[in-house]
């Protein structure tokens, strides 16, 4: 389909399945070549990146862990206002290369909180696996070792993203118009 409707906006496709498939076996064989030998654990963020963690990790064949997390945050007692946890981590990560799997980096403030709190359970290694990288609203300093595709400023839904938790169950990515 070429146009959707989600709620009340309409949306044109952006990226065709074809695309988005061909970009994450890009990915993954990176990903197996560099992670070789390392039994990295993937921590899949959800929900959005639930789509992409599936189809990123039925391409990648070194011995790993995959876990799924999210992120909550609430209001705090104190003065800095909100409070935000990783929560749905059982496992210890502690001496393992980590390996988040994201849906879409935009501001990069998300993935920055989720890099420092994962960062205080003292993995050998973090690094980040991205399946859309919107570069021109970046407003912090992070490395962002995988991007499967780099796109420009626009709402996106589809293929696990969401506008108001409607439309993530599509097979291609879709760009707002109206
Ligand atoms: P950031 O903190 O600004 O990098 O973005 C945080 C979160 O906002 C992402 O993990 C997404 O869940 C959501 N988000 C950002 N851009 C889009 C978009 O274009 N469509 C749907 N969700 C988005
Ligand atoms: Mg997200």
């Amino acid at each position: 389909m070429e146009i959707i409707k989600v709620k009340d906006r309409s949306f044109g496709i952006f990226i065709p399945e074809n695309d988005i498939q061909a970009e994450i076996r890009r990915v993954a064989s990176d990903i197996n070549r560099d992670y070789e030998g390392k039994d990295p654990i993937f921590l899949c963020i959800l929900n959005g990146a639930f789509m992409f963690a599936s189809d990123l990790l039925k391409n990648v064949t070194i011995p790993c862990n995959v876990s799924f997390i999210k992120m909550a945050s609430y209001q705090g007692t104190d003065t800095t206002g909100t409070v935000k946890e990783v929560i749905g981590l059982n496992e210890t990560i502690e001496d393992r290369h980590v390996i988040i799997v994201e849906d879409i980096v935009d501001t990069g403030l998300t993935m920055r909180d989720i890099i420092s709190l994962l960062s205080k359970k003292n993995p050998a290694s973090i690094s980040v696996c991205t399946m859309l990288f919107k570069p021109d609203k970046l407003e912090v300093d992070i490395n962002l070792k995988y991007v499967a595709m780099n796109i420009p400023n626009g709402f996106i839904v589809g293929y696990g993203l969401d506008y108001d938790g409607f439309g993530r169950n599509t097979r291609d990515i879709y760009r707002i118009i109206k």
